[in-house]
């Protein structure tokens, strides 16, 4: 059986739908304790409907953690630990950064001990291209660089998280694949990410915020791209860090152009002062997931864009409620 943690959020519903759809066993792990409850609640009955086993707990609670893992009812063997939770978002780290690195980095420490403990093949760890902070050159981002400007608690704790999961592997015989994943985004998405307050601020006519002049760059990524490398990555021997991303960043007004086209209405977008927490731009580069995993993001953003669009308006009063809720 494979774990997924996290299962109930963005991308873990996603990654756990496309396991599921295969065939193979998912026990999905996720504490619904969130503004973002309605969406996490849905994507749960989704994958319910897959038949996910499903455990409620809180990651960083190793005693129950360990206990509800046990209590289920289940005679094989557990292969690949998917990890996925984690608190995102960058600014809201700078918030609360005590409540960020007990999460990302003790919640991934009780993930590697599950891992060890029942002798697992493969720890995948969901990491963030925030990793690489502020970069000085306009040029893709490479995983072997040294990494000294990561600009919040959020990239902090990943960047703690992905250092422990590789001394883990260097101890145990565990494969780790470290994936710093590029502002992912698709059907279903986060509601506190731009994409899809953006879609819901256009088709409602309300304002879009902008912090700082729009033309800071993101390398947006198509979620089932991020699922197909999150499983191609599971099958790696030792340990290995990977970009996954499109490797073509676009800028915010760029991406505001394109959902303007798509919905057929005009963007209200009031500037704000820039977040110090904000970087200027990401940009993978993909060259080791193309070579080793074979691997490269097929979804145009301008296809992606429009598939979270026709999402959105066939959900728009699930929607509705969760923007409600979270405002
Ligand atoms: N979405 C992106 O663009 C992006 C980019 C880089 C990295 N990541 C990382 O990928 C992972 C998944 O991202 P996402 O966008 O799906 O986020 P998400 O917030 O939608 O999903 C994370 C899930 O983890 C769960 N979780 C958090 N803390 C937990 C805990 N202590 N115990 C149990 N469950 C817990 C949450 O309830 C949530 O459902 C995160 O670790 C995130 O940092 C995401």
């Amino acid at each position: 059986m494979i774990i997924v943690t996290g299962c109930s959020g963005f991308i873990g519903f996603h990654l756990s739908k496309e396991l599921l759809n295969n065939n193979l066993p998912v026990l999905g792990i996720d504490n619904l304790i969130s503004s973002q409850n309605i969406l996490k609640n849905w994507r749960l009955e989704q994958l319910k409907n897959y038949g996910i086993n499903f455990i409620d707990v809180d990651i960083t609670n190793k005693a129950e953690l360990n206990k509800k893992i046990r209590d289920i009812n289940f005679s094989g063997n557990f292969s690949t630990i998917y990890h996925l939770a984690g608190l995102a978002g960058v600014r809201q780290s700078v918030l609360e950064p005590k409540k960020y690195y007990n999460n990302n980095v003790m919640g991934t420490i009780n993930m590697l001990n599950i891992a060890t403990e029942f002798s697992l093949e493969s720890f995948v760890f969901a990491s963030s291209s925030s990793v690489y902070g502020l970069q000085d050159n306009r040029i893709p981002f490479v995983e072997n660089e040294t990494l000294e400007s990561p600009q919040s608690p959020y990239a902090f704790s990943k960047l703690f998280a992905e250092l422990i999961s590789k001394d883990y592997s260097n101890i145990s015989s565990l494969n780790v694949s470290l994936l710093r994943f590029f502002t992912v985004y698709g059907p279903a998405g986060r509601i506190d990410m731009s994409i899809l307050k953006f879609i819901h601020n256009i088709i409602n006519e309300n304002p879009i915020n902008i912090y700082g002049d729009g033309f800071q760059e993101r390398d947006f990524t198509y979620v089932e791209d991020i699922c197909e490398g999150i499983i191609k990555s599971s099958r790696v021997d030792g340990f290995e860090t990977f970009n996954l991303g499109s490797s073509q960043p676009y800028s915010i007004i760029k991406v505001l152009s394109i959902l303007k086209e798509i919905i057929n209405k005009e963007p209200k977008i009031e500037y704000l002062p820039k977040h110090y927490a904000d970087v200027n731009y990401t940009w993978a580069n993909i060259d080791k997931a193309k070579s080793l995993l074979k691997w490269h993001p097929k979804t145009s953003l301008e296809n992606g864009l429009e598939k979270t669009v026709d999402w959105y308006k066939n959900n728009k009063d699930l929607l509705a409620s969760t923007f409600e809720k979270f405002n």
